[in-house]
């Protein structure tokens, strides 16, 4: 081994304790290394306090967009009782927001539930022997379709208590359940998403949509049976769809029958308007991919899309409407849902094609046509079957309006016609023989008045 002398250090070099000799130069060192140690301790306290946080605690993060957002919402929100001074201090929810919904009335007119839910921000609530802190905060990222920004709720516990959560979850399950129960949820379309509609309404009975005969049994047996043979399809590996086509005037109980049996099976509804603007053949098919489960897809105005159906552009858009095979795609192309069972409605069953009945697409059509003999005096029995025990009054009722031609093809009259008439004249039969005239379709009155038809 061997040594050579160092080389000389270069000019610019230093020996440290000639800097340290230097006062000025040995305070700043002595401060920055104080700021420097500082902040090494701190990132270490920080990095510490976050990793006993991840060890100790659970947080669970709950996304508006999932279906608990709501339930535990409400569940947050709800009264505890109040134990010791500190802790109900401690726990209570001072920051609340207000949640206003429309419910739908038969008069039209606007009726409003309100209450109020937990607002944004930081919240500790005890459940059982539990403190769990809240924490709702609108995300700075947006949804695209509605402009909405994304939510989320995060609930942290100690980890050693992270059996609670399963209590919690079933407990605001449990509320939703019973708040639903007996009510029927209404889903709408937003841009490409679904959302509830109000709040759930109370379920319509079955019994209060007056068919002719034996045809809401018809249609809602075969939901049934297809409801019972989801596991036929699987094996199969058909798609497990099915298709319904309600046709016939306005006001014949088409949309009121599907809403009352989706009540009947404890299903909600989802509808789309076809003929709603803006609706296109990509939002329709992205909305037929998500229906929500346990609803009847209900395709209101299905004469929409043949309208439309040669108004494709020579560049190949199809404007702000939904088109004949944008609808037949969403239907059965491969992007649409797996399961479903789809009502589609019209008035104008001869502007449809061919191509839409087909199995999977549209397995059943039945006509729900005007008013027939069968059907008003049903009606009557439900609104005066109580005061007309003798049932004189119905055949009195029968006999006007056949005596005005209100059954034949002539004049038909539609049950939305009898049912405003028996509204209008409520307890009050004879005041709804009276009135019986008013069933008289106003076009024809018109055409009288115009000397189009004469009167019977
Ligand atoms: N067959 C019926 N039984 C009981 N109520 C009926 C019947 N038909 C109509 N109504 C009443 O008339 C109103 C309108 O009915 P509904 O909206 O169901 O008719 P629709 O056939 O869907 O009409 P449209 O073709 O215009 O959509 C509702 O309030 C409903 O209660
Ligand atoms: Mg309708």
């Amino acid at each position: 081994m061997s040594t050579s002398p160092s080389p000389a250090p270069p000019a610019s070099w230093l020996p440290l304790d000639l800097l340290f000799d230097n006062p000025v130069f040995a305070g700043g060192a002595g401060l920055a290394g104080l700021g420097a140690a500082a902040a090494i301790s701190r990132k270490l306290v920080g990095t510490g306090v976050s990793t006993l946080k991840r060890r100790l605690l659970l947080n669970v993060e709950i996304s508006k967009k999932d279906d608990s957002y709501e339930w535990i919402l409400k569940w947050i929100a709800l009264p505890r009782p109040q134990t010791g001074f500190i802790t109900s201090r401690l726990t209570r929810v001072n920051q609340m927001s207000m949640k206003t919904a429309r419910l739908q009335s038969k008069t039209g007119q606007g009726q409003y539930n309100f209450f109020l839910q937990t607002g944004y921000g930081k919240h500790i609530l005890r459940h059982k022997n539990a403190f769990i802190s809240v924490n709702r905060e609108k995300q700075s990222s947006y949804n695209m379709q509605t402009g909405e920004p994304h939510e989320t709720i995060t609930l942290t516990t100690l980890y050693a208590h992270r059996h609670i959560f399963e209590d919690i979850f079933g407990e605001a399950y449990a509320l939703a359940r019973v708040a639903q129960e007996g009510k029927t949820i209404m889903h709408t379309t937003n841009g490409t998403n679904w959302q509830v509609i109000g709040e759930p309404r109370k379920k319509r009975p079955l019994n209060s949509v007056i068919l002719d005969a034996g045809v809401k049994e018809k249609i809602a047996d075969d939901v049934k049976d297809f409801l019972a043979m989801q596991e036929w399809y699987v094996d199969r590996g058909i798609p497990y769809r099915r298709g319904y086509l309600l046709h016939g005037p306005p006001g014949s109980g088409k949309s009121s029958f599907i809403n009352a049996l989706a009540g009947e099976l404890d299903f909600g509804v989802s509808i789309i308007n076809l003929s709603e603007r803006g609706l296109t053949d990509d939002r329709l098919a992205q909305l037929l991919q998500k229906v929500p489960a346990r609803t009847l897809l209900l395709l209101e105005d299905a004469d929409a899309a043949f309208v439309n159906r040669r108004k494709m552009d020579p560049d190949g858009y199809n404007g702000a409407n939904v088109t004949f095979s944008g609808l037949l795609n969403a239907l059965d192309g491969v992007a649409a849902g797996e399961e479903r069972i789809a009502f589609l409605t019209t008035n104008h069953i001869e502007r449809l094609d061919e191509a839409l009945i087909r199995p999977g697409r549209v397995d059943m059509t039945v006509r729900i046509g005007h008013a027939t003999k069968y059907q008003a005096a049903e009606m009557w029995d439900r609104f005066y079957g109580d005061i007309d025990e003798d049932g004189k009054g119905r055949e009195r009722f029968l006999s006007r309006l056949e005596a005005l031609g209100l059954f034949g093809d002539q004049l038909p009259t539609s049950t939305a016609a009898i049912q405003g008439l028996f509204l209008f004249n409520k307890g009050d039969m004879n005041g709804a023989i009276d009135m019986a005239e008013g069933l008289i379709p106003k076009i024809y009155e018109a055409e009288v008045a115009v000397g189009v038809k004469t009167p019977a």
